[in-house]
């Protein structure tokens, strides 16, 4: 295992692994490809307002009953990267994605039990689980190959300079205007496309599913954060109209609710791994050049001496005496620097749509008989609740 994910941090010249110049470059492409499509009329806001519209209909159709909104979440959360990146939703039952949604979903999986064991050298033995390694690299296999496809298409009929559709194409455009040695010592080429493509579903995916998952369970624990949440959608959107990126300013206590999941349950605990490039020295440690490090999330979401009561869920600590969003510097769920979550403020308005949407139709509750929901969770790549069922009652 240890070895497979040696391979991939050395091999990958995508952005999530990535680094020097492969990783500036790729990395200045995805943001600005971003930022231009947020300024367009069908910009990702449509996208993710359609998505979330049909997630409250697959809800609608559990007619009340308790169901685990597990999957439903997850396909919703992949299509806002579909849209992201080839610039349309796929229908849940295509086979593509359904084996691109498995795949993650197994890579996440067995590298969540890999960063425990690389943490903990009791188990150091597990490293070499053949069985967990097989499953990992025949993931991998399998959504590169789905990824890949979808590049052919692409490279086969051409890109039309006048009519770029979606990041894939975009990027193949900015390749044939490079010249040969710039490919090469650039690394911004069609392999490098689908590391990021991959990268891009497999840090946008789970991450933005878990933390809605996350929100599904602290709102039915909290029924009064649940009614005073509704009570605002109601004042400032109303029942009939759909949820929009622009009412987030208008909806402090909303915001605030979901900073407050993002922060107590630290959805990516650790950040990437890192190399230093240099001997240096943070605070009172020495650190020699080469040495591997993470940088513990949790730890500074957590800390006592940040936060008042940090294991309280308490959105309001993120509302300041008039009522107004006020996000401290060290509310770090997205990381600093220069390695920050590229898809921070994808994920920002995902959030906010897809959970305004939510609860302007549904009030969520625990089924009867059904013991009060844990907020204990598996850690790994991602921190994930551990399988739930609510029911949600049309309002
Ligand atoms: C709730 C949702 C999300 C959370 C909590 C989150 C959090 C993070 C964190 C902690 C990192 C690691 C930064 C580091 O190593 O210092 C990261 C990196 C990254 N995230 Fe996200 N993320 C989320 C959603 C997304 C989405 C929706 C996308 C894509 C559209 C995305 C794309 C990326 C990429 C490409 C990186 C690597 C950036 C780099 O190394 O330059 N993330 N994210």
């Amino acid at each position: 295992m240890f070895f497979c994910i040696s391979l991939i941090f050395a091999l990958s010249t995508g952005i999530l692994y990535g680094s020097g110049v492969a990783w500036r470059e790729n990395r200045k492409f995805f943001l600005s490809y971003y930022r231009k499509v947020d300024q367009e009329e069908k910009n990702f806001e449509t996208f993710i307002s359609q998505e979330a519209a049909l997630l409250v209909n697959i809800i609608s159709a559990q007619c009340g009953k308790p169901f685990n909104p597990r999957s439903m979440v997850s396909n919703a959360t992949a299509n806002v990267i579909a849209a992201a990146i080839l610039g349309k939703r796929y229908d849940y039952e295509d086979e593509d994605f359904v084996a691109l949604c498995k795949g993650f979903d197994t890579i996440t999986n067995v590298l969540s039990s890999s960063s425990v064991i690389l943490l903990n050298p009791k188990v150091f033995s597990v490293l070499f689980l053949r069985k967990e390694m097989e499953r990992l690299y025949e993931a991998f296999v399998a959504t590169r190959q789905i990824l890949g496809k979808l590049l052919e298409n692409h490279v086969v009929n051409g890109v039309d300079p006048a009519n770029i559709h979606n990041a894939i194409e975009a990027y193949l455009l900015e390749i044939s205007c490079k010249d040969e040695n710039y490919l090469k010592s650039a690394h911004f080429n069609p392999s490098n496309l689908v590391t990021n493509i991959f990268d891009m579903f497999g840090a946008g995916m789970e991450t933005s599913s878990k933390t809605l998952l996350w929100s599904l369970l602290y709102i039915v624990e909290y029924q009064e954060i649940q009614t005073r949440i509704q009570h605002d959608i109601d004042k400032v959107i109303g029942r009939h109209r759909l949820p929009l990126k622009s009412d987030r300013c208008q909806l402090p206590y909303v915001e605030a609710t979901i900073h407050e999941i993002l922060r107590i349950q630290g959805i990516v605990p650790m950040a990437g791994i890192r190399v230093a490039s240099r001997d240096t020295t943070i605070g009172r440690y020495d650190i020699p050049k080469g040495s591997v490090m993470f940088g513990n999330l949790w730890q500074v979401l957590h800390d006592p001496k940040l936060w008042d009561d940090p294991e309280t869920f308490q959105p309001e600590r993120f509302l300041n005496k008039d009522g107004k969003l006020s996000v401290p510097e060290y509310m770090i769920p997205f990381s600093i620097g220069r390695r920050e979550c590229l898809g921070k403020k994808i994920a920002m308005s995902e959030l906010f749509v897809f959970f305004t949407h939510l609860l302007q139709k549904f009030t969520f509750t625990i089924p009867d008989g059904h013991p009060r929901p844990s907020f204990i969770g598996d850690f790994g790549m991602t921190h994930s609740p551990k399988p739930f069922e609510i029911c949600a009652l049309p309002r």
